[in-house]
């Protein structure tokens, strides 16, 4: 029992594609359900793209997938591996439950658009990453188009990442004259177009000793054959060495190139990434003990709280990360923080094509359980009397403001119920203007506020009032440093729920000169 349990939970890889939108993540994650069966053409996940919708309208979006739940976990087996895929919106529905998502994989996959280099979402949930100090695996996408120099793109990274870099491969040629991968972990070239290209219409050309294909191969009487070559040779040479450690340390990320629109160097990826890429982690507890995912009883934490489209329901899904031991429908567990014991029976699993009922599950997967209002972000659950915390997940710092009031002034009281369980559940932040205590609610995207007007109207019955304070740089000093009287218009001064004290700059310069009259006052973001 024990070693099927053990041999389940070392098969699991669950990870998260990060990137900035259209850079390729909805394609390749296409690819990699076609691999391993899960779905059966293209364009499955690509329908259901919120991309697809002009209009920021959350129900609609909502709506028209069908709840983005569905597309939130996908789940296939490939060479014996089970592999759990954490979608992490872009566009309008970057949250912080994007964020959170993060909290709850084991690595992490960059995708990359080669015309475009480092983009600004994949700088912020690079960060994210890089703090917990997962493997991230680098894949530098649309190869088949002109792109920036290969070796421009390694050392943006280096240089905009702050990470060590190592390819795994790299292109010859690219655009039109894209002609392969030469690869230099499996010491062979990926050949691009076979049948035109190859020698026999063979995929790969093996390497001899000195790096050069075998033989000959038509690809070899390329000039683009012996810049990769020139190339390769200068970065094993000259740039930085292969070491398993630093991957598994988030210190070194491997890049690969390839094209998942043409499905080139993809199954390349992912049977490497398999190779590297770790299992479950350990999780660390408020005690700071470390759970073992190999722990025999059950154990997990919620990330994510999606809230139901069905107005005449409350209920919402819980998203779980398993930590250990198993889980099957129907078990009994305590909920760490209020002590209340509950029955596991409305679960739900999901793959990339439907929602089904879950009966099993193991350390790494994630589950879905439907909620009516018993579950907060960051919640532990336990079995028995394993009776673990774990550690709260962090808080993101928020950049769009908006403040806030109930619109009948005679429902003051569900207001502020619907505020302060909103902002506990972890839906948004709440802040209070330090002079005159108005609310102000702070997210990291758009949508968060559409969720919080929506859910306060739905489920507590309170119409509410949102007046944009468009972007904001928050930064949080030590109450001995506060002085009311710094407060101004460009810098408002504010509490957070916790009390702490804030301000919120109007940009930059606002920063720069409150720092410069203030040198002693020493400005703090979250995460
Ligand atoms: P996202 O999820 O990261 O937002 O990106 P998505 O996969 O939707 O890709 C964004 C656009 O880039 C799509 O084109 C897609 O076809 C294209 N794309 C993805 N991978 C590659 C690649 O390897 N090479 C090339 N040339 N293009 C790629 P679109 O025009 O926005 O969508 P569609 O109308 O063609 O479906």
């Amino acid at each position: 029992m024990e070693e099927t349990l053990n041999k389940e939970v070392a098969s699991r890889k669950t990870f998260a594609i990060i990137s900035h939108p259209d850079a390729g993540k909805t394609t390749i994650t296409e690819q990699l359900l076609l691999f391993g069966g899960a779905i059966r053409q293209a364009g499955t996940v690509k329908g259901k793209k919120t991309g697809k919708f002009a209009k920021s309208d959350w129900m609609e979006i909502e709506k028209q997938r069908g709840i983005s739940v569905t597309s939130s976990v996908m789940q296939f087996d490939y060479n014996g591996k089970r592999i759990n895929i954490l979608d992490t919106p872009g566009h309008e529905d970057f949250s912080e439950d994007t964020y959170r998502t993060l909290m709850a994989v084991d690595s992490a996959v960059m995708v990359i658009d080669s015309a475009k280099g480092i983009e600004p979402q994949t700088k912020k949930l690079f960060k994210v990453c890089r703090m917990r100090g997962i493997p991230i695996f680098t894949f530098i996408n649309k190869l088949d188009r002109d792109g920036k120099e290969p070796l421009e793109l390694i050392s943006e990274l280096e240089e905009v990442l702050e990470i060590d870099a190592y390819p795994m491969n790299w292109p010859i040629g690219m655009g039109k004259g894209l002609l392969g991968l030469y690869d230099i972990y499996h010491q062979r070239v990926e050949v691009h177009r076979p049948e035109v290209n190859g020698k026999d219409g063979e995929r790969y050309a093996p390497l001899n000793e000195e790096g050069e294909i075998e033989g000959d191969h038509p690809i070899k009487h390329s000039t683009l054959y012996d810049r990769a070559l020139e190339d390769a040779l200068l970065l094993t040479e000259a740039g930085n060495e292969f070491s398993r450690e630093a991957i598994a340390d988030g210190e070194l990320t491997p890049v690969f190139f390839g094209s998942a629109l043409t499905n080139f160097g993809v199954q390349t990826f992912l049977e490497t990434y398999l190779e590297f890429a770790p299992g479950p982690s350990e999780h660390v507890t408020k005690e700071e003990e470390t759970v073992s995912p190999y722990e025999e009883k059950f154990s997990g934490f919620v990330f994510k709280i999606q809230a139901n489209m069905n107005p005449a329901h409350r209920d919402r899904i819980a998203f779980v990360r398993i930590c250990s031991g198993r889980f099957d429908r129907g078990m009994d567990v305590t909920l760490a923080r209020t002590d209340k014991k509950m029955k596991l029976s409305n679960s739900t699993q999901f793959m990339a094509e439907s929602r089904e009922t879950v009966q099993h599950a193991v350390a790494g997967d994630i589950i879905g359980l439907y909620d009516t209002g018993n579950f907060q972000i960051g919640d532990t659950i336990y079995e028995d009397r394993l009776n673990v915390h774990f550690e709260d997940l962090p808080q993101f710092t928020p950049e769009i403001f908006m403040k806030v009031n109930a619109k009948n002034v005679m429902k003051q009281k569900s207001f502020h119920k619907g505020v302060q369980q909103l902002v506990q559940e972890g839906a948004i932040q709440l802040y209070k203007t330090y002079h005159t205590g108005d609310y102000i609610i702070g997210a990291v995207g758009q949508l968060q506020f559409e969720v919080f007007q929506y859910r306060m109207k739905n489920e507590y019955n309170s119409e509410v009032v949102m007046t944009p304070m468009g972007n904001k740089i928050a930064r949080w000093i030590a109450p001995e440093d506060l002085d009311e009287n710094m407060s101004s218009s460009r810098n408002l001064l504010v509490l957070d729920r916790f009390d702490q004290p804030l301000f919120l700059f109007e940009n930059e310069f606002a920063t720069r000169w409150f720092q410069d009259k203030y040198p002693d006052v020493a400005l703090q973001t979250l995460l």
